[in-house]
């Protein structure tokens, strides 16, 4: 483990000595334990069982993925790897459809794999690992660079809610709902976090509160439902979380109940706001309405550690996110700056289109 200045725990994903490790997500936060990939299908099951989980933090493990893939192959061509590595990037590309950091990053690497085919499959394999280390570092910078431009938004606020895990864990390290939050307390020791359980896999209950914890960082746990009496009654200043994928006109992805989480927020008056690296953007998305939406296993909503909760042959509908209109959405805070509506043009113009 190499450690992580910003966090005190090592990092959430990281490739060291041939094999991807992963903070196992699933497992906090009675157990503080690591997954050890030695395969490329490994990633994907930790993916897909959200060991690894968080737009960030699966576009990087997919991205390590491809380098445990090209430096296991014996390709002996560059050809003959390419064209490994495309099938591998399928594959992963495939666990998770909502997400396009996920997309975005194995694109990223294969580009550059597909660049340095010129030379030997050595070049490739150097081009692949070197390509995934450095989105993994960028990962960390960008996600300081949101909570700066985010902690003004801050500013005498000292209750703030969120939705889901946006934060070191879901990311390579700080976050970026998390980061801007852990920004603004850097200013304002008396920051308060409520953090919305996010039923069914309880990130907010198991994840932020863990890492707020870690962090010193003063955070409430509330069910979900509980969501629109603290806004009415708290005296929360601002809503803020992260996104899965924002379409080109600014509606934004994210965890299931964020979408109710910014109906109430407006109806009280409380702005939302988003907070993403613009890997999270995705330029050929028009708008919410064509986004794909995870459908995750029954099971997580009707049991509960393995006991069920509902009776035999309950039916379920267990969507994995909501979308927001980006009209619910006061700002987007990005590495760029803080974006407004229009979103259209505020987002053209960041990632320069
Ligand atoms: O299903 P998850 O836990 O991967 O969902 C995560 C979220 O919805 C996060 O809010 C989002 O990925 C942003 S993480 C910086």
């Amino acid at each position: 483990m190499t450690g992580n200045p910003t966090v005190p725990y090592p990092p959430t994903v990281e490739y060291v000595d041939g094999v991807v490790v992963l903070l196992d997500q699933a497992a906090l936060p009675e157990a503080e334990q690591y997954v050890r990939c030695e395969d490329w299908q490994r990633v994907a099951r930790a993916i897909s069982d959200l060991e690894v989980r968080g737009a960030p933090a699966i576009g990087v493990a997919a991205a390590f993925g491809l380098a445990l893939a090209a430096d296991g192959s014996d390709a002996g061509s560059a050809a003959e790897l390419l064209a490994e590595l495309a099938g591998v990037a399928d594959a992963l590309i495939a666990t998770r459809p909502t997400a396009v950091n996920l997309a975005w990053a194995v694109e990223v690497v294969v580009a550059e794999a597909q660049a340095s085919g010129g030379g030997s499959a050595d070049d490739v394999r150097r081009t692949v690992g070197n390509c995934a280390q450095r989105l993994a570092a960028e990962d960390l910078a960008t996600c300081r660079a949101i909570g700066d431009a985010g902690a003004g938004l801050l500013v005498g606020v000292d209750e703030v809610i969120t939705h889901c895990n946006a934060g070191a864990l879901a990311t390579v390290g700080y976050g970026t709902a998390l980061g801007v939050i852990r920004s603004a307390h850097r200013d304002n020791p008396d920051l308060h976090v409520w953090a919305d359980e996010t039923r069914p896999v309880l990130q907010g209950a198991r994840l932020t509160a863990f890492e707020l914890g870690r962090d010193g960082i003063a955070c409430t746990v509330i069910a979900d439902g509980a969501a629109a009496s603290v806004l009415r009654g708290a005296g929360v200043g601002a809503a803020i979380v992260g996104a899965d994928r924002i379409a080109a006109n600014g509606d934004v992805a994210n965890k299931i109940g964020t979408y109710g989480l910014a109906v109430a927020a407006r109806h009280h008056g409380v702005p939302f706001y988003v907070a993403a690296p613009l890997s999270t953007i995705d330029p050929d998305t028009p708008d919410g309405s064509v986004i794909e939406i995870e459908q995750r296993p029954a099971a997580e909503v009707a049991e509960y550690r393995g006991r069920a909760i509902t009776p035999v042959g309950t039916a379920v509908h267990n969507p994995a996110f909501d979308v927001t209109p980006a009209y619910l959405v006061d700002a987007i805070i990005t590495e760029v700056g803080v974006l407004r509506a229009p979103y259209g043009q505020a987002i053209a113009e960041a990632l320069g289109r």
